[in-house]
């Protein structure tokens, strides 16, 4: 079992070690390779602009709250929120709490003002245990609260991107994902590895119930 876990660390190591956006992240400051993965989504689909306000859900150590803030810039606001203590980033609103409790829900809710957001980003991961169908329905459990939660603050014009794993939950989720916003389309960033099974959806346009 040590020799295992032993192995296993090395290779993690041995991975990070050859990894090109580990090396960019030390270069550029942000605290997280992940910060990439939502840079990139960025390009494409135009997610984020100066004066918005923007909810990161899972939001430790705080890549994606870095690269969003420095979007926002002075006129906009981020709340980030993680079960996990990370150091504070500036320009962001920082809620150590699971979000799915109802309190803290509020707390991040209540730190939005008046507002509603026009961006919710959700790379909430589960512990993961490396059995691939409780790693698959942790994952798509948090993607429906990071969806339901979404519904609740996103304006109109909103847009929710949200992480799932490959497999059949996480098809069942992008399709209620799908059923609820007026587009909705999956992306695969080059940042995301390709042996991993994560996968995002961004969706625009939250639909009325009815
Ligand atoms: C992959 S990490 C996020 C990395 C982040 N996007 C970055 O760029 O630094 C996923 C995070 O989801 C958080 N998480 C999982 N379930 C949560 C919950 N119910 N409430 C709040 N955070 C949660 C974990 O603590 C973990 O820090």
């Amino acid at each position: 079992m040590a020799k295992r876990r032993a192995k296993r660390s090395a290779e993690w190591a041995g991975r990070q070690a050859r990894d090109p956006y580990v090396r960019r992240a030390r270069a550029t400051g942000f605290r997280s390779r992940a910060a990439f993965k939502l840079v990139q989504i960025d390009q494409k689909d135009r997610l984020v602009q100066a004066g918005d306000a923007v909810v990161d859900l899972g939001a430790a150590p705080g890549g994606w709250s870095q690269y969003v803030a420095a979007r926002v810039g002075s006129q906009g606001i981020v709340v980030a929120v993680d079960r996990l203590e990370f150091p504070p980033i500036t320009g962001v609103t920082r809620i150590i709490g699971d979000f799915t409790a109802a309190d803290i829900a509020l707390d991040v809710k209540a730190a939005l003002g008046q507002r509603p957001a026009n961006l919710v980003i959700s790379d909430l991961a589960p512990n993961i245990t490396g059995v691939s169908s409780i790693d698959q329905a942790g994952c798509a459990l948090l993607a429906r609260a990071a969806h339901d939660f979404a519904l609740s603050v996103l304006t109109t014009q909103g847009t929710l991107v949200v992480k799932l794993f490959e497999g059949v939950e996480g098809q069942t989720v992008r399709q209620e994902v799908a059923h609820r916003f007026a587009r909705c389309v999956v992306r695969k960033p080059d940042a995301s590895r390709s042996g991993s099974r994560e996968f995002y959806l961004v969706a625009r346009g939250p639909r009325p119930l009815g």
